[in-house]
């Protein structure tokens, strides 16, 4: 691995990219997250810490890399303040001076996440299952042309009339939705102030930050959020995130061109989970799902959600590595998978009785497709923590060389504990 790395989800999120990141960044100068927001949940152990992150990039804990939070994420001020009161008291890590955010973020107020609620409420059984932080409506002003960005923060007094207007905008819109109150602007005019205040030290032109230290030959790795299937272009929309989390996104979401992207890197579970609504050809509603859920502890870093749980799905994580182009995968929580006599993955897709050729854009035509399993032997004996992968028993080696030539894509790394030191290198 050479220049620049792109590391991203495969799936539907949660495929432990905070693990391989916390890893991989002790190699690079920086961390830049591009896309999404504290709807992310990262979670990096070492020794006997575990620490989950939503939206400072999980190379803080490498105390020489620089982290930045790219201008195509959205921010909840608060949120941030709060995450790096945390990291400072818990881990004792300080974090100004390292961490920088660009103006250009756009903000999350309080208003999106009622408007979230409200909508979500109103779509009853089509709703999303989302994670209830304001994410979508502050992307929908950023499309808009709405939207308030961190440089807003700057001023107060732009800032209150910014704001005023929006929520005049905002109480339009709840009143149609039949929500029961109004929005009174000058609270949150007087805090997002305050939160200007506390903010200032970290705001900065990241791009140009960026651009400076790939002029001076430093290396930057990009963590993407989220998972490809949940991207908004190439995700199983309507049921994605409102962001571009594969590796296109890198070159928006920090204001880099792509020639600056030299690797991509995906992450991918060695079975499938997804929180929230939408489809999942190989999900496992019996014992099997339960099984996965219990060993992996499938629950939601952020939200605390049960994740829903199945099989690996062959023809979707294929399409991730031809979006992304992947260099190689990381397979990850292998060792969830320890009890199983039999593992079946997911080798096509069957529609009205033909194998698809391509993975569907229709959300209805995959919420009906047939998965066509390949039956793997499982080896029945605990491979946690294991670090070399001549330790491996055979048919463990079998699955994942298996994997990789489905997805015609080497294996990097395989991660069998969720631990730094539990991974193996290849
Ligand atoms: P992310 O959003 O992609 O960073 O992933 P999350 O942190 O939300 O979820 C991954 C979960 O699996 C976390 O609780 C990790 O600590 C845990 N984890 C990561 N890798 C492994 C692994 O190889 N084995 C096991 N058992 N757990 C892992
Ligand atoms: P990390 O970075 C898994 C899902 C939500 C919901 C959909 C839209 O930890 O992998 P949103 O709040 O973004 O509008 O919700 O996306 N979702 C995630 N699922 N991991 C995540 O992040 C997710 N972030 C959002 O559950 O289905
Ligand atoms: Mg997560």
């Amino acid at each position: 691995m050479r220049g620049n790395l792109a590391v991203v989800g495969v799936q539907w999120g949660d495929e432990g990219k905070g693990k391989i990141v916390d890893i991989l960044s002790e190699e690079f100068d920086c961390v830049a997250r591009y896309q999404g927001g504290h709807n992310a949940g990262h979670t990096v152990s070492f020794g006997n810490r575990r620490h989950v992150l939503h939206l400072i990039p999980s190379g803080i804990f490498q105390p020489k890399v620089t982290c930045v939070i790219g201008g195509g994420v959205v921010l909840d001020p608060l949120a941030l303040i709060e995450e790096c009161q945390a990291i400072e008291q818990v881990m004792a890590i300080h974090v100004e001076g390292r961490l920088f955010v660009s103006n250009r973020c756009h903000l999350i107020l309080p208003y999106h996440r009622v408007l979230e609620a409200a909508v979500e409420k109103q779509l009853g059984e089509r709703r999303i299952g989302t994670t209830s932080r304001g994410i979508g409506p502050a992307y929908e002003d950023k499309m808009g042309r709405r939207g308030l960005r961190v440089c807003d923060l700057m001023d107060a007094e732009t800032l209150r009339e910014k704001i005023a207007s929006s929520v005049a905008e905002k109480n339009r819109v709840l009143q149609a939705l039949n929500y029961p109150q109004t929005i009174d602007p000058e609270p949150i005019a007087d805090s997002y102030a305050r939160y200007g205040e506390k903010l200032k030290g970290f705001v900065a032109d990241t791009s140009r930050l960026l651009n400076q230290m790939m002029r001076e030959g430093k290396r930057i790795l990009f963590e993407g959020a989220q998972g490809t299937l949940l991207d908004i272009d190439h995700g199983t929309y309507p049921y994605v995130t409102s962001s571009s989390a594969a590796a296109g996104g890198v070159s928006t979401g920090l204001g880099i061109s792509p020639k600056h992207v030299h690797t991509v890197v995906g992450i991918s579970k060695a079975y499938t989970t997804r929180v929230g609504a939408g489809p999942f050809p190989t999900e496992s509603l019996d014992s099997n799902g339960e099984q996965i859920r219990t060993r992996g502890n499938e629950y939601g870093s952020t939200t605390g959600r049960p994740r829903r749980c199945g099989w690996f799905d062959g023809p979707a994580a294929r399409y991730a590595a031809m979006i992304n182009a992947l260099d190689s995968v990381v397979v990850t929580k292998i060792d969830v998978l320890d009890t199983f006599a039999e593992i079946p993955i997911c080798v096509d897709y069957k529609y009205k009785g033909s194998v698809l050729k391509e993975f569907p854009a229709d959300t209805s035509v995959l919420s009906d497709v047939e998965p066509v399993y390949k039956t793997m032997r499982g080896w029945q004996t605990s491979i946690a923590g294991l670090k070399e992968w001549a330790k491996l028993p055979a048919a463990a080696q079998d699955y994942l060389k298996f994997m990789s030539d489905y997805l015609e894509t080497p294996v990097s790394m395989v991660s069998t504990g969720a631990s730094r030191d539990e991974t193996i290198r290849l």
